[in-house]
């Protein structure tokens, strides 16, 4: 246990929601001679080390990119083998997730999942619908285009029946037809393996968080890795367009943007 690095996180100045692009799983598979699926098994255990992890800090929200809209192009072997070991573990995890007060959450294109895969999220999220200490919401077959493309469809539908005037449509609005209206827009961004991108993940909620990227692979990522991160964001200077005077003049409990 990282005990040292958990001290030195200072709990008054927590991020409200992390979201991270778990990236790397197929290299580091490869690397160690093993195809990618072999990643994305010794992936899982991060996550569940991860969760562990924020639920020991109190972070509320975690958001976890699990499957882009993009991914679907992998080759099939690939994609079923992720498919399998979503079904696979959503089951084994519930009555962990129901342990700890967890609610799972699902943001991204549900219709285009298999239909086992379908089932047991449909499950799981019924399953932990009560809990509510903690969030967890997995990003599958999802992609920030895909989302606003959608938003911006209900909207036009909804003026054209009259629910909606243009007039009226503002940030409020168009946040509340995203998939992610239930939560806080993320305060840290963590992407994992040493790329610098963001691959098409919450564009639009994005747009004031913290942006921390390390070059551990994901398999690898622990509580540890999280801790550092969250100590890095720590040290940023969130101004929010401000400036760093009108910031100081604020208490360190107002900064969240406001
Ligand atoms: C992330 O690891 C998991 C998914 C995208 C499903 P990758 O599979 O992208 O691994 P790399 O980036 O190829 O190493
Ligand atoms: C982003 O990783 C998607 C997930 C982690 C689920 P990718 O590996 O698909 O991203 P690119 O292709 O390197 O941008
Ligand atoms: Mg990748």
């Amino acid at each position: 246990m990282p005990d040292h690095l958990q001290n030195e996180i200072d709990p008054t100045k927590l991020p409200n929601h992390i979201a991270i692009i778990m990236d790397g799983n197929g290299r580091w598979a490869k690397e160690k001679g093993h195809d990618r699926l072999y990643g994305h098994y010794h992936g899982v255990e991060s996550v569940r080390n991860i969760l562990e992890g924020c639920a020991e800090l109190n972070i509320k929200y975690l958001t976890l990119y699990a499957f882009s809209t993009e991914n679907w192009d992998r080759p099939k072997d690939e994609v079923d083998g992720l498919m399998e070991l979503l079904v696979d573990t959503i089951r084994k995890e519930v009555a962990t997730l129901n342990k700890n007060n967890i609610k799972l959450h699902v943001i991204g294109d549900m219709n285009t999942l298999p239909p086992s895969a379908r089932k047991a999220l449909e499950e799981a999220l019924l399953e932990t619908s009560h809990n509510d200490k903690f969030n967890l919401i997995l990003a599958l077959s999802y992609s920030s285009r895909w989302e606003l493309l959608q938003a911006v469809k209900n909207i036009a539908a909804d003026v054209k029946e009259g629910k909606l005037t243009i007039d009226t449509i503002d940030q409020d609005t168009l946040q509340k037809y995203l998939a992610t209206s239930e939560f806080p827009d993320p305060d840290l961004l963590i992407r994992t393996s040493g790329e610098y991108r963001i691959s098409n993940f919450l564009l639009y909620q994005l747009a004031y968080a913290e942006l921390y990227f390390t070059s551990t692979r994901w398999p690898d990522f622990r509580k540890k890795h999280l801790f550092e991160a969250i100590i890095d964001f720590q040290n940023r200077r969130r101004r929010f367009g401000k400036t760093d005077e009108q910031i100081s003049l604020r208490e360190p409990e107002q900064l969240q943007h406001s």
